[in-house]
């Protein structure tokens, strides 16, 4: 049986390099000082098509450090866990640690480097080099897992983060690490049961919660990773867990274990969950939180969002549904670029379409997180989330969007936006991701004029990135 995320740029790459001495062509810009990140899945060892998720591959980051106006390597590297070293054969002395290695994105934060994961995997720390250090648990401040999308304030350099996992029931967690990188503030958030919360939003003054129709499903969880023998009884078990009881550790570590190592991902549509979003003051506590009703639908990111006086702004790719019917990776129609305009005073979320294409790895200027923002970046696609041949760029102010094409069959990955100072325009800079070329099997870093989309530079790899999640420009300055 085929499995399309298993295929084409979607397969994994069985290798690890480090190459110095890249061929360049164009211009790398001199402000740029340091490195571009990005991690996604990449199974190490053979797996099921039948049941492979696409979100349940090993993690694998790959890195370009830029320095001078040079390319001065290119490193990809499993992000280890326990099992990933075992499999390696090496020694593993990174701490205890839960579900697959991380693999859903990669940040620089108080002077490190963190791969990161959601739902109650843990996260780990690598060195500036993408070695594993071992599982990050924020020094000891935050237990249980994190998030891949925390948000920084670009006020304070604070993260702020939603952290959901199936063990904790109807609850998410809302953190704020600091900038030195210990938690210094976490709030209990009741929802209505045990839904998958990849992403949150964060405005000057409010957290916003996604509380949308894809929970976690314990026949799902059990089928994917449970012997045929045992599953009544552990269905029993986990049926008990959702929504309803706090899961003890050990008993809540084995779980989580389970649920794990390259086998189906244990949330559905459900149709019968209701669709909400909670707008909470970012002082507040789950008391204060209000809660509005949307159409159904799924949100795995958010553009941007900011407050308009009596009004908070959600930019958000929206799918129509997500696993229901496609159950190996999201493919359940086009998503698009709404706006939800949450009336605070009349009580109400007002929807509109800002563009029907379809597209995902929505981004921003990260110096406007929480601000209103003009420009925002993301990445055409025809199934899903999967990466595809364009880039658009949305002007929001003018309600028009331009599409920066790459050629026959390539696949463009999410792009970020890099500021060439910090006191430059909105789209003064640099965007810069990967992208596939099938022809040569290989990919590039790419750089475009953020103005112009015109291609400034291109870092020729030796092998190919596969098609991945998220990544960021970890700059060496600030
Ligand atoms: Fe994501």
């Amino acid at each position: 049986m085929g499995n399309k995320f298993l295929e084409g740029n979607f397969a994994p790459v069985n290798r690890e390099h480090t190459i110095t001495g890249l061929s360049v062509t164009g211009h790398i810009p001199e402000y740029l000082d340091g490195r571009y990140l990005r991690n996604g899945p990449n199974p190490l060892s053979e797996v099921d098509p039948a049941t492979y998720h696409w979100f349940m591959g090993d993690g694998m980051v790959h890195g370009v450090r830029l320095r001078d106006g040079r390319a001065e390597w290119y490193r990809n590297r499993w992000v280890r866990n326990p099992r990933l070293a075992r499999e390696l054969g090496e020694r593993w002395e990174g701490g205890a640690a839960a579900g697959l290695g991380a693999n859903t994105n990669v940040i620089g934060h108080a002077g490190k480097t963190l791969a990161l994961i959601e739902g109650g995997a843990t996260s780990f720390e690598l060195t500036d080099e993408l070695d594993t250090v071992g599982a990050c648990d924020f020094d000891g401040t935050l237990p249980g897992g994190y998030t891949a999308h925390p948000k920084r304030d670009p006020e304070t350099g604070e993260l702020h983060a939603v952290s959901y996992f199936f063990g904790s029931g109807n609850k998410v967690q809302y953190s704020v690490i600091d900038a030195q990188g210990r938690a210094r503030r976490t709030v209990d958030v009741e929802v209505t049961g045990s839904p998958m919360m990849h992403d949150f939003s964060l405005t000057e003054k409010h957290v916003v919660f996604y509380d949308l129709p894809v929970a976690f499903d314990s026949e799902q969880a059990v089928a994917a990773s449970v012997p045929t023998a045992l599953r009544t009884p552990a269905r029993l078990v986990m049926s008990a867990l959702v929504g309803k009881v706090k899961v003890p550790d050990p008993f809540g570590a084995k779980l989580r274990q389970r649920i794990s190592g390259n086998a189906g991902l244990p949330y559905r549509w459900n149709p019968k969950y209701p669709a909400r979003i909670g707008v909470m003051p970012r002082e507040g506590g789950n008391g204060d939180v209000r809660w509005f009703d949307v159409e159904p639908c799924y949100v795995f990111h958010p553009m941007n969002a900011y407050d308009d006086g009596d009004t908070i702004v959600l930019d958000v790719v929206r799918h129509p549904k997500m696993f229901d019917t496609e159950l190996l990776g999201p493919a359940e129609g086009p998503p698009t670029l709404d706006r939800w305009t949450v009336d605070l005073a009349a009580g109400k979320v007002v929807e509109e379409r800002l563009d029907d294409q379809g597209q995902e790895f929505p981004r921003v200027d990260e110096r406007l997180v929480g601000r209103p923002h003009r420009f925002g970046y993301s990445v055409s696609t025809k199934d899903g989330s999967a990466s595809s041949g364009s880039l658009l760029k949305h002007d929001l102010w003018n309600r028009s969007v331009r599409s920066r094409e790459f050629g026959d069959g390539a696949q463009v990955g999410e792009f970020v936006f890099v500021p060439s100072s910090v006191d430059a325009g909105e789209d003064e800079g640099v965007l810069m991701g990967f992208v596939y070329d099938p022809a040569t099997q290989k990919s590039d870093l790419t750089i475009l004029d953020a103005g112009t989309l015109e291609t400034v530079g291109a870092v020729h790899l030796p092998d190919r990135v596969p098609n991945g999640f998220h990544g960021n420009w970890v700059g060496n300055q600030g």
